[in-house]
């Protein structure tokens, strides 16, 4: 979603926020803008058009390069159409703007301030730029204090005043603004991979707090006007993996990047052969005491939690639900403080999952983060976190961010079966074993990826797919269709094998391909006679299989067989061939794998 930079140095204002925004644009966007001002001559200069940042840099290339400081924006419409006029920054008199987030009062603080002639696009950003105007007294301070009184919902605004060429302001409420400086200068931006490159430490601006960005250094200050010290933190990602290397996507690349990222999850959380999360500071205690346990989650991260599930129930005999963020505190949960939330995030910013959280906790439920992303938002609001250890995930599509959730999981859950007795000796050793397999095991898969390209050709035309199996099978499908609808178009829906005759057997035809998925031992036969059924109607059947399941003589249009884990740890080789098999039809569509149509990576507005 939208993306905001700042900068306020000696290098070339418009190439940096050109470079800081070509960086955001994974978060997905639909417009860019750049406002630029010079301390010495005044002038201001505004550049922004619907499309991408190639075509703003389009836009800017003969502009001279004088500026001293600037703001830059990747809008994601939310109000008012794609359009040059709804991009982003907006000015109204002394005030030039960009804001994430939504301001839900707009309409009212039109009425309010009597601004309707002042406005020349359909947004709720430039209400504020013409609040700001309307209160700017020569105190920017002031206007900003004032100002944010008057906003109800969610915003990072990123603030310039004609009269102030050398200064960039900043305030946020729960939208996030991180900052960082070098020698060259100060920046700051909506997340830390614009970041990336420029500096080894960065701040989280805290909620309300006003922050100026000067050439040599950053002020934070309260409504009060009282100093805040600011908070550091590290950018520990090697940023030479920010870029594609020699992967024609990002997706793919992240998808090969998995085995990497999986050992680094486990890294320091084995000690002597038992999971030890003294690392993450989690105390025994909220595993041991907990009566149930409650997943916050969207989407990827949402599928993670339902795989935690079918572990928890089976094994630790503890009640889990898992939830739609977006849903949860609508539905009455039932919560209170022998709860367990788990928050699982990559970004560490999705709304949902922050205001699910926030209500959880208000209930008394005590929470742990699974997140990847330091500092975030959602990290912020945990009583601890879980850091999954993937590194930048810049595909829109989720793929390492998701085996990395499940098996931060799986650390939590044997943690939890440890501290309260549930595993024997010779569970928790199988447990262990298949726990520090699974890197190579996964690897096994992707070495077979030409096998699974070749399958992925089969499917390219299809207008619709079918993903079936049972149990643990299944919620590994919802993720795998999820991958292959996002990125290919291909309506893909994932389906319980067993409830398929009590309706939807009715959509199979020869022109539609079932992806079947058969991993589980104690059901493998009830799934390989439902494949039988849809079989029988004419579908033809692809089969991801582990490899030492007897398959009898029955006959599949494609096999490809996956490395044997125990259970639930099927997961993993499961979730890589159905990630290679929706990057390849999306690849081979010629579809823009990386940013698929209207999604974004990083989901900011409810
Ligand atoms: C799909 C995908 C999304 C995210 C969801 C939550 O591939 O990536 O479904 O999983 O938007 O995002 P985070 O994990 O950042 O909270």
């Amino acid at each position: 979603m939208c993306g905001i930079v700042g900068y306020n140095g000696k290098n070339s204002v418009t190439d940096q926020l050109l470079n800081s925004l070509e960086l955001l644009e994974y978060r997905g966007y639909d417009s860019a803008g750049i406002a630029t001002m010079n301390k010495k001559t005044g002038k201001i200069k505004i550049r922004k058009c619907a499309g991408r940042v190639a075509d703003l840099r389009r836009i800017c290339e003969n502009d001279k390069k004088i500026s001293t400081c600037g703001i830059g924006h990747t809008r994601w419409a939310t109000h008012g159409g794609v359009s040059d006029t709804n991009a982003h920054p907006h000015r109204v008199g002394d005030v030039l703007l960009v804001h994430n987030g939504i301001i839900e009062n707009y309409e009212e603080l039109k009425d309010h301030f009597m601004l309707h002639k002042d406005l020349k696009s359909q947004t709720d950003t430039e209400v504020v730029a013409a609040v700001l105007n309307r209160l700017y007294d020569g105190d920017p301070h002031e206007a900003i204090r004032k100002a944010v009184k008057y906003l109800k919902g969610t915003f990072s605004l990123v603030i310039m005043f004609v009269d102030r060429p050398d200064v960039i302001y900043a305030i946020r409420n729960v939208s996030p603004i991180v900052a960082a400086y070098n020698e060259n200068g100060t920046m700051l931006a909506s997340d830390v991979v614009a970041l990336a490159g420029t500096a080894d430490q960065y701040i989280v601006i805290p909620e309300y707090v006003i922050t100026e960005l000067h050439k040599k250094k950053i002020k934070l200050f309260d409504l009060n006007g009282k100093k805040v010290e600011p908070e550091f933190l590290e950018i520990d990602w090697d940023t030479t993996r920010a870029g594609k290397g020699k992967y024609p996507f990002f997706m793919e690349k992240e998808i090969m990047e998995q085995p990497e990222a999986l050992r680094a999850t486990l890294d320091g959380r084995v000690v002597n052969g038992e999971i030890d999360l003294s690392v993450d500071g989690i105390p025994d205690d909220i595993l041991k005491d907990c009566e149930r346990i409650c997943v916050v989650a969207c989407g990827t991260a949402m599928h993670a939690g339902l795989v935690a599930k079918a572990v928890i129930q089976r094994n630790l005999r503890i009640h889990m639900d898992v939830e739609y963020a977006s849903e949860f505190m609508y539905e009455d949960p039932i919560i209170d403080e022998k709860t367990l939330v788990l928050a699982i995030s990559q970004s560490g910013e999705t709304i949902d999952t922050l205001e699910a959280l926030k209500y959880a906790k208000k209930k008394g439920a005590k929470s742990i983060g699974i997140i990847n992303i330091k500092g975030s938002s959602i990290a912020r609001e945990s009583d601890y976190v879980m850091y999954t250890v993937a590194g930048p995930e810049i595909a829109v599509a989720s793929t390492k961010a998701y085996t990395t959730q499940v098996l931060t999981l799986l650390l939590l859950i044997g943690r939890m079966a440890k501290v309260r007795g549930i595993f024997d000796e010779e569970t928790e050793k199988i447990f262990m074993d298949n726990l520090l397999q699974v890197p190579e095991k996964l690897e096994e898969v992707l070495e077979k990826k030409n096998d699974i390209h070749k399958i992925a050709r089969k499917i390219l035309d299809a207008k619709d797919a079918f993903m079936l199996g049972r149990g643990l099978d299944y919620s590994i499908l919802l993720e795998g269709a999820l991958k292959l609808k996002e990125i290919s178009y291909i309506h893909t829906e994932a389906y319980a094998s067993g409830e398929l005759k009590h309706g939807t057997i009715a959509l199979i035809t020869e022109n539609t391909p079932v992806v079947a998925l058969v991993t589980q031992e104690k059901i493998k036969e009830k799934e390989l006679s439902n494949i039988r059924e849809v079989q029988s109607r004419g579908a033809s059947v692809v089969l991801f299989v582990r490899e030492d399941f007897d398959l009898a003589d029955a006959e599949y249009t494609d096999v490809l067989s996956l490395p044997v884990m125990t259970g639930e740890f099927m997961v993993f080789p499961a979730s890589a061939a159905l990630q290679l098999l929706a990057y390849y039809v999306s690849m081979d569509k010629g579809l823009d794998v990386d940013k698929p149509r209207n999604l974004a990576k990083v989901v900011t507005v409810e």
